[in-house]
């Protein structure tokens, strides 16, 4: 078997809010490809866990990033563990999700965290979503995305997520704090959100999670030489 430069693997690159469902898009196109997926989030999401677990002040930069460079991780399908412990359902709570976004503001957690997310990129391809997919870690990817949709579109979603999973939800809570995410997201210094030039942009709104996926498809076929 001959083994690829990694810089020909393929990599589609989906960044966007919270919410925008890009984490559910960029799973169904990895698995209609047979590709790997990648939720860098939960490696924020995992880090500020962490760190919480081990007693670390999440304001102390130099502490949280030694956390993030020794995480002892597995992943599996449909779950993660860390040091042993399946934290799944942990790292998906409203806290655990803000308290990822204040982690994620600092650089050294980031570059903590880089190479550990290239190494995601493994033959026949890879499907990453986050926040800078496109910018920082995979900035050669073959194709880049930007899936938004309308804060109030985001919220509702939001809301029906957490009612499904049991949780009480109220819209109006949820639409404060997505924008004080995607504030935080977007402002910050390092790798902010943004959509790059060179990427597509996917506006969710008004369309179903079936026609995302299709869409994106469609442009994989345009961009990605092997499919
Ligand atoms: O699912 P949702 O979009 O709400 O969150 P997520 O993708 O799991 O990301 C959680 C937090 O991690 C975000 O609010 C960002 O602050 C941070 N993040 C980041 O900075 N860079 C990434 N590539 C992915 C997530």
């Amino acid at each position: 078997m001959t083994t690829l430069p990694t810089a020909t693997i393929p990599v589609i690159a989906i960044d966007g809010p919270t919410a925008s469902g890009k984490g559910t898009v960029a799973q169904r196109v990895a698995t209609a490809l047979g590709f790997h997926y990648l939720d860098s989030g939960a490696l924020y999401r995992l880090t500020a866990l962490a760190a919480l677990k081990q007693g670390v002040d999440l304001n102390d930069e130099n502490r949280v990033a030694e956390v993030a460079r020794s995480l002892n991780l597995q992943f599996f399908a449909d779950k993660v563990i860390l040091d042993g412990e399946d934290v799944s359902e942990q790292i998906r709570t409203e806290s655990a999700s803000q308290n990822a976004s204040r982690v994620a503001a600092f650089p050294t957690v980031r570059s903590a965290l880089t190479e550990r997310q290239r190494a995601f990129r493994v033959a026949p391809g890879l499907v990453c979503d986050g926040r800078d997919m496109a910018s920082v870690i995979f900035p050669d990817a073959q194709l880049k995305i930007f899936l938004t949709a309308s804060v109030e579109a985001r919220a509702e979603r939001r809301t029906n997520q957490l009612k499904q999973k049991g949780n009480s939800a109220i819209l109006a809570d949820v639409v404060k704090e997505l924008r004080t995410r995607d504030e935080r997201d977007s402002n910050r210094q390092v790798a902010p959100l943004r959509k790059l030039d060179d990427a597509y942009l996917l506006d969710t709104t008004e369309i179903s999670a079936d026609s995302a996926v299709e869409q994106v498809l469609d442009w994989a076929k345009d961009t990605i030489q092997s499919l």
